[in-house]
């Protein structure tokens, strides 16, 4: 494993652990997703050997849905879905109307999102929970000010390149009270298991992305970008400066994750 390079200009940043161009990384994110949008999927359950299925569903649990209530959430970076969906099934079961937006940088994503949707029959007619797929990045959302309930963003937030941006941006659009809640890949507390998570991420997935998906190298990033992340702490004093209020974290599984949220005052 190289050492991570840390970027010593204001207009650069880390893509993985190279240095880049600010203007360069979005470029470069995408091509890593248009690349492993078909496979996006049944990766997360091989390399999470389907972890990431329980930190989502504490992630909704989280979002605290009210029950016969009419609400908007946006899912930003949603990619091909897997939150957007969730909700929708939540909203279902607590006979909610939920308006969800998906909004994604990568149009191959927003794809096999919206495909999804279709074979899974989730937007028909008559179903009081519907969801739409956008592209559009988290730094300048298309939305209009305090117009949804819940913001959520899942794995998403590494791969952006303003992050102080994006999270004013997040907050603009939530309505005062609404809920934000982000789910990203963190640090373990632990030396000896971090030690032994290191030698599995940068042993094994890119091996693996490279079989499934025909991309190792989409997936030597996302290993990368993990360490390169800042640590749970740091990550919520950035929300509190964005001006989300009360930001808290929980780590998830010894801190492979860690679950964020914040609310709009
Ligand atoms: C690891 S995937 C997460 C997808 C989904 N949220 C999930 O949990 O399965 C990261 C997603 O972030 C999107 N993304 C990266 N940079 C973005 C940006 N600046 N704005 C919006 N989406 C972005 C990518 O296109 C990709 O779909």
């Amino acid at each position: 494993m190289s050492k991570p390079i840390e970027p010593n200009q204001p207009d650069t940043t880390h893509f993985g652990f190279r240095t880049v161009d600010m203007g360069e990384k979005q470029g470069l994110v995408r091509g890593v997703f248009d690349s492993v949008a078909d496979k996006y999927d049944l990766m997360n359950d091989l390399m999470s050997a389907g972890l990431h299925r329980v930190w989502k569903r504490r992630m909704l649990e989280t979002l605290h849905m009210r029950p016969n209530a009419e609400l908007r959430l946006v899912d930003v970076a949603g990619g091909t879905g897997d939150i957007a969906f969730r909700a929708l099934a939540r909203a279902n079961k607590l006979n909610s109307t939920l308006q969800a937006q998906v909004i994604d940088a990568n149009a191959e994503m927003v794809r096999v999102g919206a495909e999804r949707a279709l074979r899974e029959g989730i937007n028909q007619m008559g179903q009081r929970a519907q969801v739409d797929f956008l592209t559009g990045t988290a730094e300048a959302l298309p939305l209009p000010d305090k117009s949804v309930d819940m913001v959520s963003i899942a794995f998403g937030i590494r791969n952006v390149t303003r992050r102080d941006v994006a999270l004013r941006d997040m907050l603009r659009v939530l309505k005062p009270g609404g809920r934000f809640v982000c789910l990203e890949f963190s640090h373990m507390p632990s030396r000896l298991l971090q030690k032994a998570y290191d030698a599995y991420s940068f042993n094994v997935i890119p091996p693996m992305g490279g079989a499934v998906t025909g991309d190792a190298s989409a997936y030597q990033y996302l290993v990368e970008s993990i360490r390169q992340f800042p640590p749970a702490q740091a990550f919520a004093d950035e929300l509190k400066e964005a001006g989300f209020r009360r930001p808290k974290y929980e780590l998830l599984s010894g801190g492979i994750a860690a679950l964020y949220m914040g609310w709009k005052g």
